[in-house]
């Protein structure tokens, strides 16, 4: 095998290894490594080679900045492309790898006597199903089985891996390779749950700090209650498309529980319910004691809030292993999907602290987000619901001492929705576990949109923290915010409530919803990416100016005039967010 002669051949460097060493030294270079086992794993030893792998190839795009270019061109008013959004084909132009990279990409593995295929039109991902043995010889690795202390999870990585010299420049990343699934669990930004045995306790229209309903998201953030009409079929972009993922499925039995008692309005007029749609295998079960709380929540803020507008749940059956593949499974098909029925707002609600996503394929899905939002979509995230970081159990400190940003939130061709709660006063603030910070990842030099009102917060920001407990010039998050405190709804046949930033995804998301319902009756098209429109109408927003983020053992960020990183530019006013939406071109 190839990585026991470099191995070998570097230990005793006996005449014929060396010459050999040399040989494969000059063919493959190092592509990607780590170079300690993460802490919280120990190796097994080398994996079996005859066991399975299901690798994933990266091919290097041929002019993805061109995608971000495209899309500032489309969002900037004047821009003679200005809404113009773009075709799956035009996108591929930027996105699929050059005829050179699919050529060299082919023939290597050809060589090899591997079969992959193509996991998407254009071809910038290839599917591989090969061998321990095998991929250790392709990529000069030493695939070892490593077990998670923490969970007992086994999986097969490697500390490293190489590339042919000739393929430098051709091959993006490939994983699962150096990326471990570490113990963090990026399982939803779970809600905190308060267990509510029985209805009564329940105000079918209550808004206070203990309790938040459909009828208290229309006051607090002047939705309304009506239920818009459609066309048949809907214009492009009149949709709401939620995502599913890690085994959380929407249940139909506790969406018609939930509507009947806190949205008896729209049950008088219309049956509602959702649409599904599997990606990769996934499923939408409907056995009661198997509904996702997650999914019952994002289902029930998205159909329950944009009453009439078309829902759609789409459930990801790829394990999120490691981190970053539902995501990748999700965008990738909806890159795939036909202009016209491409959903015109996507809200997911599962995310992950940076350092768990493997930094090449955070980068990749940020260029596919910004892919979507030129196809015309509106991509929203949850911000997080750890403030400005959770602490290690172990340790009692975050990783080192540094604030944990999350993503996809810290990309910026998302819109990152962190939440506010319900004083005793009855004031929104922020919430303390809202979410919010600066990407280590991407950084904010490009983001004209950004910029001013983020340096402006921080020119007034008071604690000051150290030089790197955060990054400075990293894009900043969330964008926007709405309520995610004690919010009813119903899961596995009782009331529950939920907290988090997963409740104010799915609520920012149906206003967006409703918001491209009335661009369409004007005859425009959908908004797509939303961020640069936004932080162009901070008028639009209640600014929210109490509140803070802790964590870290710090008090985190607080809360101030204009943008914060607790609430963003605030919580929308919906008709001042809807009247500058309807003026835009
Ligand atoms: C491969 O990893 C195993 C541990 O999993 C180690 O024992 C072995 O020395 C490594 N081989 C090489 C060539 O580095
Ligand atoms: C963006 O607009 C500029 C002109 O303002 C143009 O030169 C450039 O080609 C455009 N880029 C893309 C990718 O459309
Ligand atoms: C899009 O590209 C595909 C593949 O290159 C081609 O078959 C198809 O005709 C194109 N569609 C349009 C509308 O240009
Ligand atoms: C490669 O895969 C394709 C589709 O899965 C299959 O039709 C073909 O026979 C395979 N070729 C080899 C050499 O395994
Ligand atoms: C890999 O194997 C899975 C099942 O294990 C199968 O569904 C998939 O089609 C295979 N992919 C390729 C590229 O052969
Ligand atoms: C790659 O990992 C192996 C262990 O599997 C290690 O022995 C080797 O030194 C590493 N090589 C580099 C260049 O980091």
């Amino acid at each position: 095998m190839v990585s026991s002669l470099i191995l070998v051949a570097s230990l005793f460097a006996c005449a014929s290894a060396k010459r050999h060493w040399q040989m494969r030294r000059a063919e493959m270079v190092l592509h990607q490594y780590v170079t300690n086992i993460p802490p919280g794993f120990v190796d097994d030893g080398p994996a079996n080679p005859e066991s399975v792998l299901d690798l994933r190839i990266a091919l290097v795009q041929n002019n993805k900045n061109g995608i971000i270019e495209a899309l500032n061109n489309i969002t900037t008013l004047g821009h003679p492309s200005y809404g113009q959004h773009l075709s799956r084909n035009e996108t591929a132009q930027f996105l699929a790898p050059s005829p050179e990279t699919v050529a060299a990409v082919d023939a290597w593995l050809q060589n090899a006597g591997l079969n992959a295929t193509a996991t998407t039109s254009i071809g910038d991902w290839l599917q591989l199903n090969t061998t321990v043995g095998k991929a250790n010889d392709l990529l000069a690795a030493n695939f070892s089985l490593f077990t998670n202390t923490e969970t007992g999870q086994q999986s097969i990585r490697t500390l490293n891996y190489s590339i042919p010299i000739n393929l430098v420049g051709h091959v993006d990343f490939v994983h699962p390779t150096t990326a471990f699934p570490i113990a963090t669990s990026p399982q939803g930004t779970a809600a905190i749950m308060a267990r509510a045995p029985n209805r009564n306790g329940f105000d079918a229209n209550g808004c206070s700090a203990d309790i938040v309903t459909p009828r208290c998201v229309q006051m607090l953030h002047g939705v309304p209650a009506a239920t818009v009409q459609v066309g048949q079929p809907p214009a492009r972009g009149v949709s709401i498309a939620v995502a599913g993922m890690n085994e959380q499925w929407a249940n139909r039995e506790d969406l018609a529980t939930f509507l009947a008692y806190y949205r008896r309005d729209i049950v008088a007029s219309h049956a509602q319910t959702f649409d599904f749609v599997t990606v990769k295998g996934g499923v939408n079960t409907q056995t009661l004691a198997l509904a996702g709380d997650e999914a019952d929540l994002n289902i029930q803020y998205t159909v329950g809030i944009a009453a009439g507008v078309p829902t759609t749940f789409y459930s990801i059956g790829t394990p999120d292993v490691p981190y970053g593949s539902s995501h990748e499974d999700l965008v990738n098909w909806f890159i795939d999907e036909d202009p016209n029925s491409l959903p015109g707002v996507l809200t997911v609600s599962y995310a992950g602290p940076e350092r768990v996503f493997p930094q090449p394929l955070a980068e990749r899905l940020c260029t596919a987000y910004a892919t979507l939002g030129a196809r015309g979509m509106s991509v929203i995230y949850a911000s997080g619901d750890d403030g400005v970081g959770r602490v290690d159990p172990q340790t009692n400190q975050c990783p080192e001492g540094k604030f944990v940003p999350f993503f996809p939130a810290s990309c910026p061709y998302v819109t990152a929705v962190g939440s506010t709660s319900i004083t005793a006063a009855g004031q929104q603030r922020g919430a303390q576990f809202s979410g919010g910070g600066f990407s280590d990842l991407f950084s904010n030099n490009q983001l004209d949109w950004q910029l001013p009102a983020v340096q402006s917060y921080l020119r007034g920001l008071y604690p000051q923290y150290n030089n790197g407990v955060f990054k400075t010039t990293g894009r900043a998050y969330p964008d926007v915010s709405t309520i995610g405190s004690n919010v009813a709804y119903d899961w596995r046949g009782t009331s529950r409530k939920g907290t988090g930033p997963s409740a104010s995804a799915p609520i920012f998301a149906s206003m967006i919803g409703l918001i491209n319902v009335a661009r369409a009756e004007a005859g425009k098209g959908p908004l797509g990416w939303l961020n640069r429109f936004l932080y162009e109408n901070p008028g639009a927003f209640v600014d929210i100016q109490q509140g803070s983020n802790p964590g870290c053992n710090t008090p985190g960020f607080p809360a101030l005039p204009g943008w914060d990183p607790v609430t963003g530019l605030g919580t929308p006013n919906f008709n001042a967010l809807k009247a500058a939406a309807v003026a835009r071109p």
